[in-house]
This record gives C-alpha cells, sequence and structure tokens, in this order.
C-alpha cells in the first residue's frame, strides 16, 4: 500500500467486540494501544496501565481479528531502562498478547531498543512528535514540530527509529506541513494523527472516531466523529428501562412455550 501511495488505514481496539468490528470493517492495522487506560480503564493517562493489563487486552483483541495486522503498545515502564527489558515485555506482548508485533514510544534516545527488538525479529512501529507516555515532561498534550528547530527534532526522531528497524512510524500532533515533510523524507510510512492528509496513514482512537462517549467530553482537534455510538447506546439502555418497568418487555416473543397439558398438569 505504501508503495503504491494507498494510504493505510489503523484504528484502536482495546477488547473482542472493538477488535472484532474494526476488523470486520476492513482496517489493516488494529493497535492495541496504551490509550485503553482511559477508554476502556477510565484512568486518567497511560502512566497507570500495566504490561500484565495490556496483555489481557490484546488477547481480546487478537482473538478477534483475523485478517488485520495487530500491534500492541508497549506501556510506560515496561521498556525505558533497557534494551533487554523492552525485549522480554515485546516477547510477552507476542507470546501472551497474541498480536503481531509492538508499538513504543520515542526517538533518538530509543533507537538501540528498537534495534533489540526488531534483530529479534519482532516487528516494531514507531511513535514519534507527542509522545503521551512522557506528557508530563513535554508539558501536556502539545503539538509538536511548530518551530524550525522542533520540527528538525521530530525529523530526526523518525529517521532514527526508521534507521533502528521500524517497520513504520506514527507521527502524532505535529503541523501537516511537517509531516508531510517528514513522511517525503523517509522510506517507511508513517501513520498519523494529527498530523494531516500527507502521512502514508492514519490512525484513531475506536471510541473517539465512533463517538462512544458522553456529551460534554474532551476530544482533540485532529478527532473526526464518525458515529454516534453513544447516543445509540443510551437510546437503547433506556428503551430497555422504560419496557421493563411497563412490562411491555418481554413481550410474547420473547418468551419459552410449555404445552398446554404440561402446564395444565403443573398448575393442578
Ligand atoms: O494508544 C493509542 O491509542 C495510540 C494511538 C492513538 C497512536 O498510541
Ligand atoms: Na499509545
Amino acid at each position: 500500500m505504501y508503495k503504491k501511495g494507498e494510504p493505510i488505514t489503523v484504528l484502536t481496539a482495546h477488547d473482542f467486540p472493538s477488535g472484532h468490528v474494526a476488523d470486520a470493517a476492513g482496517m489493516e492495522i488494529v493497535l492495541v494501544g496504551d490509550s485503553l487506560a482511559m477508554v476502556a480503564m477510565g484512568m486518567e493517562d497511560t502512566s497507570e496501565v500495566l504490561l500484565e493489563e495490556m496483555l489481557l487486552h490484546c488477547r481480546s483483541v487478537a482473538r478477534a481479528a483475523k485478517t488485520a495486522f495487530i500491534i500492541g503498545d508497549l506501556p510506560m515502564g515496561s521498556y525505558e531502562i533497557a534494551p533487554e527489558q523492552a525485549l522480554e515485555s515485546a516477547i510477552r506482548v507476542i507470546k501472551e498478547g497474541r498480536v503481531h508485533g509492538v508499538k513504543l514510544e520515542g526517538g533518538i534516545e530509543m533507537a538501540s531498543t528498537i534495534k533489540k527488538i526488531t534483530t529479534a525479529g519482532i516487528p516494531v512501529l514507531g511513535h514519534v512528535g507527542l509522545t503521551p507516555q512522557r506528557q508530563n515532561s513535554l508539558g501536556g498534550f502539545r503539538v509538536q514540530g511548530k518551530t524550525s528547530a522542533s520540527a528538525m527534532k521530530v525529523l530526526e526522531d523518525a529517521l532514527a527509529v526508521q534507521e533502528a528497524g521500524c517497520f513504520a512510524t506514527v507521527l502524532e500532533a505535529v503541523p501537516a506541513e511537517v509531516a508531510a515533510l517528514i513522511t517525503n523524507k523517509l522510506s517507511i510510512p508513517t501513520i498519523g494523527i494529527g498530523a494531516g492528509n500527507g502521512c502514508s496513514g492514519q490512525v484513531l482512537v475506536q471510541v473517539d472516531m465512533t463517538g462512544n462517549f458522553p456529551p460534554g467530553r474532551f476530544i482533540p482537534k485532529f478527532v473526526k466523529k464518525y458515529g454516534d455510538v453513544w447516543s445509540e447506546s443510551m437510546r437503547a439502555i433506556e428503551a430497555y428501562k422504560d419496557e421493563t418497568k411497563s412490562r411491555a418487555y418481554p413481550a410474547p416473543e420473547h418468551t419459552y412455550p410449555i404445552p398446554k397439558a404440561e402446564l395444565e398438569a403443573f398448575e393442578r
């Protein structure tokens, strides 16, 4: 797809149903992102989620996704100590999480770590630009590459992860023009999120793009809400409640029959 100039479609999933629908809809890559910390576990940010927890979610998605290439995020704390630690975690994500490859955040400083994992035959998806696991040292969720110096830093990070063996890299929250220039300078695909349509593909968080969140919740500027799953779930659950209270549900067609003679004998 990259060679043909065809954009690559990537979507997150965090459990069996979300993995199933992403796969059935034809997503080429399904990412078990550590964003599941927030969207599936109700945590404040991604720093809290454990490798063990990622493994459980990866396994659930892997059971659902039959066609897509599946990537599991290495959570914060599972890969920064040393390349050996990162490889050990990556092997667990493959063997226990049952996915095809891993993603980790960081550029130049992560090159030797990426190399360690790719050398072992595990595909690695890079993640440069805004790296949410480092939000505290980046000063929050901030667009990266808004000055020529910081754009150069994003380019150098992208080149470093390419050199280290990543098969592609996520480019998060980077001005569209910068992301397009970086994409042109690389020989691996860029998967953009908040990085414009000049990337080699796009990734979104599934609950964001399907609108599976309550009204009023903050969503980043780059998210396009393609659906309103929250409203549809609310409508269905409220209707179920109303019909249960009024005894309209269950109707006769939702019940099991018993032969009349058996019922009469039972009643006696
Ligand atoms: O955790 C995640 O969902 C991600 C993608 C948004 C790139 O890292
Ligand atoms: Na992530």
